[in-house]
């Protein structure tokens, strides 16, 4: 801009500067309204806002000058924009916290990947030495592998070779503890909105990782059979699970279901035994607590009595809900895979169907144990499906539902809705169990499934090439998995949104593999705020940079309830009218205040001062009085004429127009002389001029639209006084000659000639007499006055003798009367002769007398009466 400015003064003309800074100004207040409406930081006025919007950062600094936004794109902005120790702008912040190398055993080495450990080794490097920071790897180049992520640390898998706590040739660890199969186990990480961070993690399964299994059984009349298989099955149940691992603990536990109609009989004699050598009902029992000495097993098992119910299904859902939450009792350990085999024939009880019974409390997920039998089976209901699964979750519990195959459809269903379970058919008298425990172990084993408990702000994809090695893809879930084999996991974190509360900003994620108690927990602080604002030296509380009157955050003030302004300058009592900030816009989507030409104090513009006699005026500061309609370079026509304001020219008494430039007076367009008529009647005055019309007459033109070479004129009008001064005749003559003719008196001439080149007109007429006479006038516009000259003779037919012509006429038509009365006369007068003739002729030809008419009758006749006798 500047290079345009200095080009343009090369030409040192007043008229190309003032363009020029006219075409500036347009430009930047173009750009600067682009700018903010491409760009998401300008607007946010505070640190918070600003540090929550992506890529966007603070500048904090106390002299801040208060025409550019503090919140600005660093990448877009100058390094100058904001010093740096003053810029806000926190990064990514990734931080390992404990990073124990994974327990792998030796023999695991030969079909692992390349992150194996040797030794099972425990590091318990927790310092904050051992950190890894750095902007996210999603963008420092993608996928990396632990030994990557972990090298600036001190401890790691460099030296893991040197130490060991556990013999590597040895089947059994000393401490179960030790065992660590993710790595690392906790890490910091530090957030920002739509930033995505990828962590690096790996699962390995220890070799001889510790295995509990308990065995719940439904002990109803109908698994008489297989208790007593499961018996004598017990011993190489053990056998086979010790051929796994070495640390093998096996537990027992039985149900039947609540002791209540209408679950089970309520009769006395059968509340004692309900079948024949059954035991009495019983909710559940816990027989024997997870331990290691297995040939207890099949005793329990055997001496377990079973017992009898009512209804189909049984209240298996009280069982492994104890089971479950029972975790001393049933002695389950806390690192170890842990199995539940849930083995029946029948359905399931579940929420709800307590009220059969009359049992209305729901089930509280707690432990309600004495001495190994459940005390709450007709208090409490029976847990929901979810309950089941939440207390699943954080037990880390595997559930194998072992069931009949008339079952198994719906405890497949079930085990969708159960994290980490499965379902298998058992045969009829439970003899393939050994096999199916077995099975499913290995099943449960080879895959790995990684879920998290993070919020809704918070999304974690992850991403794992599995055992497959290459590009790592979308997935949480890796099957086909030995003992031994590590897999790589990436999580990618990211932040969607900030939580409104900043107790949330906080928060411990956990990564955990299914049905294993361990996790990588992540300690995850959003950056959502800002530390300025509580803390530092940009932090004062009723600091005087506020006037006292509020706390200075992050270079700004935030105002106390009654005041406010950039610096609390303003009270609200000061201003009762412009009680917001908002006042200085001109509607509420603006971004800009006081149309960016003024400043804006307690909520009222101060507009900018510019140089000249050139001013920015109203309330927003959207006027100026200097871009109104110019009229020959000068504004509103100069100050004679009208003056500017708010863009508009106010035009002065006697001026109007769009610049003032017309007189608002006809004067100018009357023409001179008497009785004057605007525009001489054939136009209409605009702008002080003659705008004249076509009439039918024809076109006027002219300064006063008083010529018309095409019109017939004044001619009719001049005609009777030409009439009767020139030619003593015409409807004036004698009496009103005098009196009207004044206005002008015709000058006689031979011949009349026109110069039309001087605006003469000739005009031709013919009076009473047929006599044709010409005259000529002229106009002379200054005087007003009117000179005819005429023609001294009329030109005059010969006259005729009428008289005679209507005597012959009618003496014409009266012989052609006569004429035609004696022909019809003659006519007629032949006719009649010639039909005389013919009836002359015609009665000498007649045959007949004229005394003997054939057709004559006598009046009188004579007829004679035959019967008349003459007597
Ligand atoms: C990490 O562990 C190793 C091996 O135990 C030890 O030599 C080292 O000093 C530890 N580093 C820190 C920072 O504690
Ligand atoms: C998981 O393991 C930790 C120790 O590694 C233990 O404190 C915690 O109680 C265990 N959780 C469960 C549900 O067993
Ligand atoms: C995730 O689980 C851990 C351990 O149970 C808990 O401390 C943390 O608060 C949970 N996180 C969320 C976001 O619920
Ligand atoms: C999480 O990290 C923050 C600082 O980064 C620390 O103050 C806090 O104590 C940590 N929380 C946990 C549970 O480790
Ligand atoms: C302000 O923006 C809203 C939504 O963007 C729109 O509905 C409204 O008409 C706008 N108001 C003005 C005065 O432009
Ligand atoms: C603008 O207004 C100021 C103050 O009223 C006046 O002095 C100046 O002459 C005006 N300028 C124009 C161009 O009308
Ligand atoms: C002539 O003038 C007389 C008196 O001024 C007036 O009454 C009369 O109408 C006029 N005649 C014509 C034809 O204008
Ligand atoms: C009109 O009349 C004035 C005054 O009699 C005279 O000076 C002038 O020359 C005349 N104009 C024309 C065009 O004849």
């Amino acid at each position: 801009m500047t290079q345009r400015i200095k080009s343009s003064l090369h030409f040192c003309s007043l008229r190309n500067l003032f363009l020029t800074i006219l075409f500036v100004t347009f430009v930047s207040a173009q750009f600067s309204e682009k700018m903010t409406a491409a760009d998401p930081c300008t607007s946010k006025v505070n640190c918070r806002d600003c540090i929550q919007t992506q890529h966007c950062a603070w500048c904090m600094s106390s002299d801040f000058g208060s025409d550019k936004p503090r919140c600005y794109q660093p990448d877009h902005a100058l390094q100058t924009y904001c010093e740096e120790a003053f810029t806000v702008n926190p990064d990514t912040e990734y931080h390992v916290e404990i990073n124990r190398a994974l327990t792998v055993n030796q023999a695991g080495m030969s079909g692992g990947g390349g992150t194996m450990v040797s030794g099972g080794s425990v590091f318990a490097n927790s310092s904050s030495g051992s950190s890894y920071y750095g902007r996210s790897s999603s963008e420092s180049g993608g996928y990396s592998s632990i030994k990557g992520s972990s090298s600036s640390s001190s401890g790691g898998y460099g030296s893991s070779s040197s130490s060991g706590g556990f013999s590597s040739s040895g089947g059994s660890y000393s401490k179960s503890e030790g065992i660590t199969q993710i790595y690392p186990q906790k890490v910091n990480l530090k957030l920002r909105v739509n930033e995505p961070h990828r962590i690096d993690f790996s699962y390995a399964q220890a070799e001889d990782y510790p295995v509990d299994l308990y065995y719940l059984m439904d002990l109803s009349k109908s698994m008489e059979d297989d208790k007593e298989k499961l018996s004598t099955l017990g011993d190489s149940l053990a056998t086979e699970m010790r051929k796994i691992t070495s640390n093998f603990n096996l537990g027992f536990g039985s149900f039947v279901d609540k002791v209540l109609m209408p679950y089970v009989s309520t009769v006395p004699k059968k509340l004692k035994e309900p079948c024949d050598g059954c035991a009495a009902p019983y909710g559940y029992k816990n027989h024997m607590a997870l331990n290691q000495n297995t040939n207890k097993f099949s005793s329990e098992v055997k001496s377990a009595k079973v017992s009898g119910n009512l209804d189909a299904p049984e209240g298996g859902f009280d069982a492994i809900m104890q089971a479950i939450v029972c975790r001393d009792q049933i002695g389950w350990r806390s690192q170890a895979r842990r199995l539940l085999v849930f083995s029946t024939d029948a359905g399931f009880h579940y929420a709800g169907d307590g009220k059969l019974g009359g049992v209305i409390a729901p089930n509280d997920g707690e432990c309600h144990l004495d001495n190994g039998v459940y005390t709450h089976s007709s208090i409490q209901d029976y847990p929901s499906i979810s309950q089941i699964n939440h207390k699943v979750i954080e037990q880390s519990i595997n559930v194998i539902f072992a069931v009949t195959a008339s079952q198994i459809e719906v405890y497949n269903k079930l085990s969708q809705h159960i994290e980490g379970s499965s379902s298998a058919v058992l045969s009829a008298d439970s003899s393939n169990v050994v096999e199916l425990i077995k099975e499913e172990y290995s099943k449960i084993s080879s895959v790995i499934e990684m879920k998290d408990n993070a919020s809704n702000d918070v999304k974690i994809t992850y991403y794992s090439s599995c055992l497959n090695g290459g590009k790592p893809v979308q997935t949480s879930k890796c099957s086909g998995l030995k003992v031994g084999q590590s897999v790589e996991f990436q999580a990618e974190i990211v932040v969607t949104k900030c939580p409104e509360n900043p107790a949330d900003w906080n928060q411990l994620i956990q990564i955990y593999p299914v049905g294993v108690n361990e996790s990588l927990s992540i300690n995850l602080t959003m950056l959502c705020g800002c530390g300025c604002e509580s803390e530092g030296p940009m932090f004062e509380k009723h600091s005087p940079k506020c006037k006292n009157h509020g706390d200075l955050k992050c270079g700004i003030c935030e105002c106390d309830n009654s005041f406010f302004g950039r610096h609390c300058e303003c009270s609200s009592q000061d201003a009762s009218a412009n009680t917001e900030f908002g006042n200085c816009r001109a509607d509420k989507n603006s971004t800009i205040e006081c149309s960016a030409k003024g400043t804006c104090i307690c909520g009222v513009c101060e507009c900018d001062k510019r140089s000249g006699n050139e001013i920015f005026s109203g309330k927003y500061c959207e006027c100026d009085n200097f871009s109104c309609d110019r009229y020959a370079g000068q504004i509103c026509a100069g100050p004679d004429h009208g003056s500017c304001v708010c863009g508009k020219c106010e035009c002065k008494h006697g001026w109007t127009g769009g610049a003032c430039e017309c007189p608002a007076s006809n004067d100018q367009c009357m023409p001179p002389g008497p009785d004057a008529e605007i525009c001489s009647g054939h136009g209409t005055c605009e702008c002080g001029k003659c705008v004249c019309k076509a009439t039918d007459d024809g076109r006027f033109s002219g300064k006063y639209c008083e010529k018309c070479p095409t019109c017939s004129g004044r001619c009719a009008e001049l005609k009777e006084c030409v009439q009767c001064q020139m030619h003593k005749n015409g409807p004036l003559y004698p009496d009103g000659c005098a009196e009207n003719c004044t206005h002008f008196s015709p000058t006689g001439v031979e011949k009349v000639v026109i110069d039309e080149s001087k605006g003469e007109y000739k005009c031709v007429f013919y009076d009473e007499e047929d006599c044709k006479f010409t005259f000529k006038y002229y106009e002379n516009i200054t005087t007003g006055q009117i000179l005819v000259e005429a023609e001294e003779k009329r030109e005059c037919p010969p006259k005729v003798f009428m008289l005679g012509i209507i005597l012959m006429v009618i003496g014409a038509i009266v012989l052609i009367g006569l004429a035609l009365l004696i022909l019809w006369k003659v006519l007629t007068t032949i006719h009649d002769r010639r039909e005389f003739a013919r009836f002359e002729k015609e009665r000498e030809n007649a045959r007949w007398d004229t005394g003997e008419n054939p057709i004559y009758k006598q009046a009188t006749s004579t007829f004679k009466n035959p019967t008349y006798a003459g007597k």
